[in-house]
């Protein structure tokens, strides 16, 4: 138990260096306060362009990846040949999730956790993370809304997790459908929008 708090913490803290407003601020803004005032990917792009959403790609990505490995060398290291010690990979993904939505660091205000979600499932099943990968991009390509392929996306990979074919555990099961409800709680003011057909589109 203990170890599933040490990397939930660890992933926590990692989580929570959100590159989105790190990135604001070394171009002397507060990515929070513009666009759809959201820390992550999609409004950078939107509200700082190209290169600094190139730099919040590569830095969310890379704390998933690391907060994932470390939640990995933990469930390793203190292996007691329980079930439960793929846990720790879970747990430091979660936080990692988290931490990235709610940073500590940031007063609490950071993104909706997408990319990172991301990130954090190809390392714990790629099989998984690329599933998703393929839905998020299909969804925008056909509707061009960015929030609607991470909602849509999201769920749907909690959906076919229970698929039998994939043979994952209970504890799998629980980690995406709580990704997947993290993710819709923070899309709440894009799903209002969504349905009023006043949602931002993706342009280029
Ligand atoms: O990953 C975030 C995306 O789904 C929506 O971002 O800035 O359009 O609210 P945004």
């Amino acid at each position: 138990i203990l170890k599933l708090f040490v990397a939930l913490a660890f992933g926590y803290f990692l989580g929570s260096l959100n590159t989105a407003v790190i990135v604001g601020k070394i171009y002397g803004t507060d990515i929070r306060f513009h666009g759809s005032n959201s820390a992550g990917l999609t409004n950078t792009l939107r509200v700082l362009g190209k290169p600094a959403a190139v730099f919040v790609l590569i830095g969310d990505i890379l704390k998933g990846t690391i907060a994932c490995f470390i939640g990995l060398l933990l469930g390793v290291y203190f292996y007691s040949g329980e079930a439960m010690d793929s846990l720790s990979l879970l747990a430091a993904g979660a936080g990692a999730i988290i931490g990235h939505n709610w940073p500590i660091y940031f007063k609490f205000k950071g993104g909706k956790g997408a990319l990172t979600a991301v990130a954090v499932l190809f390392m714990i099943d790629w099989i998984m993370g690329l599933l998703c990968l393929v839905f998020f991009v299909i969804i925008i390509a056909l509707t061009r809304y960015v929030s609607l392929g991470t909602i849509g996306a999201t769920t749907l990979i909690a959906v076919i997790s229970f698929i039998p074919i994939f043979e994952h555990t209970l504890y799998f099961n629980i980690f995406v459908c709580l990704m997947a409800l993290i993710i819709i709680i923070k899309h709440r003011e894009n799903i209002q929008r969504l349905l009023s057909g006043t949602e931002n589109k993706l342009t280029f």
